[in-house]
């Protein structure tokens, strides 16, 4: 943090005193911390005491002519090398993750070009609300990085998850996002510029192998499983590694593509050069889905479970005398059906994954139809193959024109013979398009 200039937003919550010691620690590590107050953030902290502990104003309005003429808005997200949201409210979220600016918070964080660490707090129906879940998606597809919210007692009384992330914490994640800067930003770039906030910063070109195919797309990927809860500790879940998806999130990006990847809980490091969206539920799968679109090529790789819990209970489900309980499961959406029959805004190229324990081509084929995508990549997942959490995958490719059968690669050349593919499906249909244009 040494020398880094840091833009603390502080949200209306009863965590903004936790801001208070941030500055404190911040400062003591040689950082610069500059903050806003919203106005209901003032009900919690007051403007004089975040400007004495860090012996800078504090700012708390949009039109305040003599901070507009001596630093303004523009130049106050531009000097810092981080902005911090904390408390990131549910309304101060919604207001990014909409571009809303209507006060100087707001303005700041739309008018930034630096990266954005927001730390959540607030009861846990709001978190768990499916208006904060979207907002959450597309701030990560925008880049915003999170810490927290942990669980435990809120102020309300109340027990969940939603409690504001603990200083320590916040100072780590905020000190790994300006090392990952500095390591990110060129030796010879010296002052503010504008560059993405994504995880890993833009796609890696590299050299001669990669033939940037896919430069100026964006491609779309869901991968990994999804977890389907039943009571705070227990899930549905099943096996995929992700192993494939994150395979093809990192092949695309390494053709030059901007790459949004959506994945269920795996092990697996986020890929480098490409954004990647954790989620948990088929629904908030289906929300980050939406929210990435609109995307050149979307491969959904991931394996969604097709039923969620009718209603998750709020307590841990208890052994009792009545014998198991009886679980009532409802449907989840079907993603790639609800996108491949889009008609506007459907991406160009829609490709499925089937993984099937019988007849691969048949059954795959089939589902090419049943889920209106054009090409479905068809394996058999049979146990005794081992593709499950395996390095290898054999897969046929069914078209609407016909099947191809690849050998058994590697999961990762597996992706990278897709992805050409693709590149290439999609710039013959735009030729193609070109041409037929031309000749009306
Ligand atoms: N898929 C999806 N959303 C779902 C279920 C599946 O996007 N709710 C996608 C998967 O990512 C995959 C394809 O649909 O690309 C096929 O998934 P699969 O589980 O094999 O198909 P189901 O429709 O669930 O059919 P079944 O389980 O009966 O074989």
């Amino acid at each position: 943090m040494h020398g880094k200039s840091i833009l603390l937003i502080i949200g209306g919550g009863i965590a903004a005193y936790k801001c208070l010691d941030f500055i404190r620690r911040a400062r003591e590590r040689g950082a610069k911390v500059r903050c806003v107050l919203t106005r209901a953030a003032q009900e919690f902290v007051t403007p004089l005491s975040v400007a004495v502990l860090s012996e800078e104003p504090a700012f708390t309005e949009l039109f305040d002519l003599k901070n507009e003429t001596e630093i303004g808005h523009i130049r106050l997200s531009r000097e810092a090398d981080l902005i911090i949201v904390a408390p990131a409210t549910a309304n101060l979220l919604a207001k990014m993750a909409h571009g809303i600016a209507d006060d100087l918070a707001s303005t700041v964080i739309l008018a930034g070009d630096k990266p954005v660490l927001a730390a959540p707090a607030m009861n846990w129906r709001m978190w768990t609300h499916p208006a904060t879940r979207r907002n959450l998606a597309q701030l990560a597809v925008d880049g915003v990085r999170f810490v927290g919210p942990n669980e435990g007692g809120m102020a309300c009384g109340e027990w969940g998850v939603g409690r504001m992330a603990e200083v320590d914490e916040i100072i780590s994640a905020a000190s790994a996002i300006l090392r990952e800067d500095a390591a990110a930003r060129p030796a010879h770039q010296s002052g503010p510029t504008l560059r993405s906030k994504c995880t890993g910063d833009t796609a890696p070109q590299d050299g001669a192998s990669s033939s940037g195919a896919l430069t100026g797309r964006h491609v779309l990927v869901t991968a990994g499983p999804t977890y389907e809860p039943l009571d705070p500790v227990r899930f549905i879940g099943n096996r995929s590694s992700g192993k494939q998806g994150y395979a093809i999130a990192a092949a695309a990006a390494r053709l030059g593509a901007r790459v949004t990847l959506v994945a269920g809980p795996t092990a697996l490091p986020d890929p480098k050069g490409v954004a990647t969206v954790h989620v948990e539920t088929a629904r908030d799968m289906f929300d980050a889905v939406d929210a990435a679109l609109p995307a050149d090529i979307a491969v959904f790789a991931a394996a969604v479970a097709d039923w969620r819990a009718a209603a998750v209970e709020a307590e841990k489900i208890k052994k009792g005398e009545d014998g198991p309980p009886q679980l009532r499961l409802v449907e989840n959406p079907d993603i790639l059906k609800t996108v491949a029959s889009r008609g506007a805004g459907r991406p160009p190229l829609v490709i499925g994954f089937a993984a099937e324990t019988g007849n691969a081509v048949a059954l795959g084929s089939k589902k090419l139809a049943s889920k209106g995508a054009d090409w479905i990549v068809a394996n058999d997942v049979s146990p005794e193959r081992g593709i499950f959490g395996g390095d290898h995958n054999e897969v046929h490719v069914i078209r609407r024109d016909g099947v191809e059968s690849w050998p058994s690669l590697s999961k990762d050349d597996v992706a990278l013979r897709l992805m050409r593919a693709a590149a290439e499906h999609v710039s013959t249909s735009q030729r193609n398009a070109s041409q037929r244009e031309g000749n009306l």
